[in-house]
C-alpha cells in the first residue's frame, strides 16, 4: 500500500473553470482551493497534469459468480439470454468456494484497476447450497480496503418458478445479501410475476434492504412488470430505493403506453440501469431485420428526470464472452446505441457511470466534498469530451487518500512522422 498523500494538484473539477488543489487528510478531503497557476507537486502531493478529477467510478450492475467463465463448460452458440441460462445452469453444478472467490477477486482486480471502487453485484441464488452466495460474503470483506461490494440475492430461475425459491431468498438476506432481486419476466406466468415482484418488495421492507430488479429483460412488448415495481415501489414510498435493471422491453412498447407509464415512473422515482453492451448482443435474436436494438429508452428517462446509470453486466461469461473493465467501453457504446451524441449529452454522460451509479447504489458521501471520504480519479482529459475520446484507462484512482492506481497516459507516436 502507497504512502497516504497530502493533495492532488492540478485538477479539474466537473462543471468547475480552471485548476483546483484538493487536500486530504486521514482518509478525507479537508479543503478544495482554486489555484491561480499550476502548481508542481510536492513528493506527497499527485498532479493530475490538468486533467477531469471525478468521484470514482460506480459498477451498478455485474454477475460476479458467473465471471470468466466463458466457454466452460460449453459456449453460448446462439447469443441468446436462454442458452446463456442453460449454459449456466450446467456451469453452476461445478461451482466451488474457492472458484467463486477466485474468480470474482480476479474480475474486481480489473475493475479498480480501472477506477471503479463500488460493485453491486447480483449472485444466483437460485442453488439449494448457496455456494456462490456464501463465498460472495467473503469477498466483500476480503475486498474491502479496496472495493466496497454490494450483494444482490437474485433468483436466476425465478422465485415462484423455482422449487424453495421463497426460502433461498429469505435464506440468503439472513446469511448476509444487502440488496433483493428477482426476475419477474423469467417467471413461468404473468402471475407468478406480478407476485414474485410484490413477495420481494415485502421481503425488501421486512429487513430493511434495497432492492434491484431484473426487469423485462425480452423483447416481448407485453412484458409489463416495469408498471408493477413501479407502483409498488410507489405505494411503499421506496422508489430511491428500488432499481430496475435492464427494462429492455421498454424499446418495443408503443407509445401510447410509454406516455401512461412515464407518468407512473416519474412519480416513482425508480433508478435504472441500462446495459448497453450486454443486451445489444442479447436482445433482437428473434427478429428478422430489422433488428431491435433490446436497450431501453436511456434519453427519455433522463430528460424525464430519472437516473439512469449504465453496467457492464457480464465480463466473458455464458451470456456475454467480452468485457475488459472498462466502463468508458461500457458507456461509448451505450452513447451510441442511445443516440446520445449531442454535445449536451456528451457533457453530462459521466455522469452516467458515476453520480447516478452512485444514486442505484444509495451511497453516501459519494461526492468530492469537504468532510467526505477521499476516494476520486483522475481521468485522461480534461473536458468529458475529451475523456470520451482518449478512451483511456484512468491516470490515477485514490481510496481514502492512499493511491490505489497510477499510469501515464498513451502517447500515439509515430516513429519518423514529425
Ligand atoms: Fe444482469
Amino acid at each position: 500500500m502507497t504512502l497516504p498523500l497530502t493533495a492532488i494538484v492540478n485538477a479539474r473539477l466537473a462543471g468547475r473553470p480552471g485548476l483546483y488543489r484538493v487536500a486530504m487528510a486521514d482518509g478525507r478531503f479537508t479543503a478544495i482551493d482554486a489555484q491561480a497557476d499550476s502548481q508542481s507537486a510536492s513528493a506527497d502531493e499527485l498532479d493530475a497534469g490538468g486533467n477531469l478529477l471525478l468521484s470514482p467510478f460506480v459498477e451498478p450492475h455485474i454477475h460476479l459468480d458467473a465471471a470468466l467463465t466463458a466457454g466452460e463448460p460449453r459456449w453460448n452458440q446462439s447469443g441468446t439470454l436462454f442458452e446463456g441460462i442453460e449454459c449456466w445452469g450446467e456451469r453452476k453444478a461445478m461451482l466451488s468456494r474457492d472458484d467463486v472467490v477466485t474468480r470474482a477477486e480476479q474480475t474486481l482486480k480489473l475493475f479498480a484497476a480501472h477506477g471503479i471502487q463500488y460493485v453491486r453485484t447480483h449472485v444466483d441464488v437460485t442453488d439449494p447450497q448457496l455456494t456462490a452466495l456464501r463465498a460472495m460474503v467473503e469477498v466483500r470483506e476480503r475486498v474491502r480496503e479496496f472495493v466496497d461490494l454490494q450483494i444482490v440475492a437474485f433468483p436466476q430461475e425465478g422465485i415462484l418458478s423455482f422449487p424453495g425459491g421463497k426460502e433461498l431468498m429469505t435464506e440468503a438476506v439472513a446469511i448476509g445479501a444487502d440488496v433483493i432481486g428477482g426476475i419477474p419476466h423469467f417467471e413461468f406466468t404473468r402471475d407468478y410475476g406480478v407476485e414474485s415482484v410484490k413477495w420481494l418488495m415485502d421481503l425488501a421492507e421486512r429487513n430493511d434492504c434495497l432492492v434491484d430488479v431484473h426487469c423485462d429483460e425480452i423483447d416481448d412488448p407485453q412484458s409489463r412488470f416495469l408498471e408493477v415495481l413501479a407502483a409498488e415501489a410507489l405505494s411503499r414510498d421506496y422508489g430511491s430505493r428500488v432499481t430496475a435493471s435492464h427494462t429492455c422491453a421498454m424499446h418495443s412498447y408503443d407509445e401510447a403506453y410509454c406516455s401512461r407509464l412515464f407518468r407512473l415512473l416519474g412519480k416513482s422515482g425508480l433508478n435504472f440501469v441500462a446495459l448497453p453492451t450486454e443486451n445489444l448482443h442479447l436482445q433482437g435474436r428473434f427478429d428478422g431485420y430489422p433488428k431491435r436494438r433490446g436497450v431501453t429508452r436511456v434519453p427519455e428517462l433522463l430528460d424525464a428526470g430519472l437516473k439512469v446509470c449504465f453496467g457492464q453486466d457480464s465480463i466473458r461469461d455464458p451470456w456475454y464472452p467480452m468485457g475488459n473493465g472498462n466502463l468508458l467501453r461500457t458507456l461509448d457504446v451505450g452513447l451510441h446505441a442511445c443516440h446520445m451524441l449531442g454535445m449536451e449529452r456528451i457533457d453530462t454522460a459521466l455522469e452516467i457511470v458515476t453520480d447516478n451509479g452512485a444514486a442505484a447504489l444509495n451511497l453516501k458521501g459519494y461526492e468530492i466534498a469537504v468532510g467526505n471520504p477521499a476516494r476520486c480519479m483522475v481521468l485522461n482529459g480534461a473536458t468529458p469530451y475529451e475523456v470520451l475520446l482518449n478512451q483511456s484507462p484512468v491516470l490515477a484512482s485514490i481510496r481514502d487518500g492512499r493511491c490505489l492506481v497510477q499510469r501515464e497516459a498513451p502517447v500515439h507516436e509515430v516513429a519518423g512522422w514529425s
